[in-house]
């Protein structure tokens, strides 16, 4: 077995120096981290798309840093082989330099071993100060989804050449602050390969092409366990919800035909208890 990835080892993890591209997925509970850990992805990012696959919000926008806290430590408690990355929510870094520093401590001191914030320039002071307490930092460029209302909708970014140079600005600048590695999400594939190329750590793209140094994608996109349409750049390995409605309603219907449970399914009763109790059939506990 491989040994735990830690920003060190991933922060080598340039495809052009020869390495293996770099597996993300999120996980928000403990049987997901348990699953991607036992499949041997790298990094675990409990994101705050937790918000909208998991807790029922429209966007990212509604996730606290209290929530983040919470699913941070659900997967902490999985002991995944992976590195945890702690997604800091919308507010939690844009209001003050000592609040952002806080707050990722609190992902830290949660179980995660590195945070990830969105934004490009405008976000080089926030990053450092992190850094400067000791603590790792992943980027996020591009389609920030915590930027929707600013973004006009959830949009393809960089898509014209002024628009694909702001990205290789950005790229540079949190990569200069001391990113060890970046989340570039959707943005043509050029603009993938051409911030993979311009940047000495691992990008990890997600609908962003083929050309960067790893790839991440929501874990309930990858099983077919959500409930919405997905985007264009996922691949659905498996169609979880479907066989999981097919149980279920194989359970309620053998509830209401009285065919679950069976005797075998039930803790055996005494001859004396059931004789006290005054009934033939199998007890519970
Ligand atoms: O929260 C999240 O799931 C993310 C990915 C889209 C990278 O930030």
């Amino acid at each position: 077995m491989s040994p735990k990835p830690n920003v060190r080892t991933l922060r080598a993890r340039k495809r052009r120096d020869g390495a293996e591209p770099i597996v993300m997925v999120t996980a928000y509970d403990q049987p997901s981290a348990a699953i991607a850990s036992s499949a041997g992805v790298d990094l675990l990012l409990v994101g705050d798309s937790v918000g909208d696959n998991v807790l029922g919000y429209e966007d990212t926008l509604h996730v606290t840093i209290e929530d983040m806290e919470h699913h941070v430590a659900a997967v902490a408690r999985a002991r995944p082989d992976c590195l945890i990355v702690g997604d800091m929510p919308w507010m939690s870094y844009h209001v003050s330099i000592e609040e952002t520093v806080k707050n990722a401590a609190r992902l830290i001191r949660a179980g995660a071993g590195c945070v990830k914030l969105e934004g490009g320039r405008k976000r080089v002071p926030a990053i450092e100060a992190i850094v400067n307490a000791e603590i790792p930092v992943m980027g996020h460029i591009g389609l920030t989804p915590q930027s929707v209302h600013a973004m006009g909708g959830m949009r393809v970014q960089g898509r014209d050449v002024d628009a694909a140079t702001g990205l290789l600005a950005d790229a540079s600048a949190i990569a200069a602050a001391g990113c060890f590695s970046m989340v570039i999400e959707g943005v043509p594939d050029a603009v993938g390969s051409g911030v993979t190329d311009a940047v000495d750590v691992p990008t990890i793209g997600i609908g962003a092409g083929p050309g960067c140094d790893g790839q991440v994608l929501v874990f309930h996109d990858v099983l077919g366990l959500g409930t919405r349409r997905v985007a264009k750049f996922v691949r659905q390995y498996a169609n979880l919800a479907e066989g999981a409605t097919k149980a279920l309603a194989a359970f309620a219907s053998d509830v209401r035909s009285g065919a679950f449970p069976t005797q075998a399914e039930s803790y055996e009763s005494s001859e004396e208890l059931r004789h006290a109790i005054g009934t033939q059939g199998a007890t519970s506990d």
